[in-house]
């Protein structure tokens, strides 16, 4: 069986947890890491015990030949970095997002089957052992028809909250939904419908955004529907960062970290419900907890592996990525222009940077990268 040589590009925190990740797993071996700042390659390199380290990328992949590049750096970057990374015809993971916009995920994809490699994006919520649950109990028909999905973020400012977190719940919702055909979104600022103005840079380098409370309806294949919420809370709230799948004949909750089933479709206080039940996480056999290796990300790695051997894209692949950029910059345009967007969209444009410019205005003046700074000017802005 083939070891899959990784090279890892950007040594941060997302950088690490992947290495780890590649590291633990039997089948891939890291050759080579790269980034800009020495001090990082160097302490990732020392605990993982990879001695090939460089800071230009080029050269990384020229001299270290890798299968697979891992691109886990800032979401600004991911478009250049791709690009150039594929022209050395090498598979790809990027982190999520994918890109900022669908001209940059167009031309990503294009890139990738020109060079005839695989692009995975790093949803690993979509493969970890509470989905594998999930997945394995809807799969036994346990709930029977999928009729609605439920997502939610944790609390951050809507529009950024949809860019990062939201990524990962409409992944998770295609799953299930296969593919979507069309939104509906309501955006609001400050208690009222998003305007022209309320389009600003997103937080973290995550294109541009709108929308303090974002609540998207989305219309997947067969019938099903799926309602996203991205609200601001006051307080962030971690544990609102779930999915709900409700059946003909029962329900399947998600969590990060936990799988749960409910026996019945409706949960009536008539004092006759069934209770919730705890379902078993599924690991890889060769997973080891006490590894540093998250499982998520040792699933995603997993399923990167068995892709390749089998010539199949990642569960989590380009293409999936894209739509699911399809289905965000869907949500802007709904609440920008008021109407239901068919997918996929024909104008790959980013819908609110458009928006803007048709009624006038300049490009939204630039704000502070880190989000409370960024959420602090934002509040004074709408108050
Ligand atoms: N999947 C998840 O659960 C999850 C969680 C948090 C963040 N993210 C995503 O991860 C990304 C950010 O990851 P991070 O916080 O580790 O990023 P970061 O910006 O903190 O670190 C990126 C590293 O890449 C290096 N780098 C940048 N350009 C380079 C170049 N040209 N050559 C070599 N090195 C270069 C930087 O020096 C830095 O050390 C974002 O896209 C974010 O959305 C994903």
């Amino acid at each position: 069986m083939k070891t899959y040589r990784i090279a890892i590009l950007g040594c941060r925190g997302r950088g690490t947890a992947a290495a780890r990740a590649y590291h633990a797993h039997p089948r891939t071996e890291i050759v080579g890491l790269c980034d800009l700042i020495h001090e990082r390659y160097n302490a990732l390199g020392k605990e993982l015990n990879v001695s090939a380290r460089f800071t230009d990328l080029d050269e990384m992949i020229r001299q270290t030949s890798p299968d697979i590049v891992a691109i886990p750096t800032a979401t600004e970057l991911h478009y250049d970095l791709c690009m150039r990374v594929l022209e050395h015809g090498v598979h790809i993971e990027v982190e999520k997002p994918m890109c900022v916009d669908l001209v940059e995920a167009d031309a990503v994809i294009a890139k990738a089957e020109d060079k005839g490699v695989q692009v995975a994006v790093h949803h690993q919520g979509r493969v970890g052992a509470a989905m594998q649950a999930i997945a394995n109990a809807y799969n036994a028909g346990k709930i029977g028809n999928l009729r609605y999905i439920y997502g939610s973020g944790k609390g951050y400012y809507g529009g950024y909250g949809l860019m990062n977190i939201g990524t990962h719940m409409l992944n998770n919702m295609l799953h299930f939904g296969r593919s979507c055909k069309s939104v509906v979104a309501h955006l609001t600022t400050g208690g009222k419908p998003i305007t022209p103005e309320d389009v600003v840079p997103s937080p973290s380098g995550m294109g541009t955004i709108a929308g303090e409370y974002i609540t998207a309806t989305m219309q997947f294949e067969d019938n099903v529907t799926g309602t996203l919420l991205q609200h601001r809370f006051g307080k962030m709230d971690t544990n609102a960062y779930t999915m709900e799948l409700f059946g003909t004949e029962g329900r399947l909750f998600w969590k990060l970290g936990g799988a749960y089933y409910l026996p019945t479709p409706h949960y009536l206080p008539d004092g006759n419900n069934d209770k919730w039940e705890s379902l078993a996480l599924i690991y890889p056999d060769h997973y080891n907890p006490k590894s540093s290796a998250d499982e998520m990300d040792y699933w995603f790695v997993e399923d990167y592996v068995n892709a390749l051997d089998e010539g199949r894209p990642h569960v989590c692949s380009g293409d999936e990525g894209r739509h699911v950029i399809e289905m965000m910059m869907g949500i802007f345009e709904s609440a920008a222009y008021g109407k239901r967007v068919d997918l996929p969209q024909t104008d790959r444009t980013h819908p609110l940077l458009r928006w803007r410019e048709e009624s006038g205005l300049p490009s939204p003046a630039e704000m502070p990268r880190g989000y409370g700074e960024w959420l602090n000017l934002e509040k004074k802005r709408i108050s």
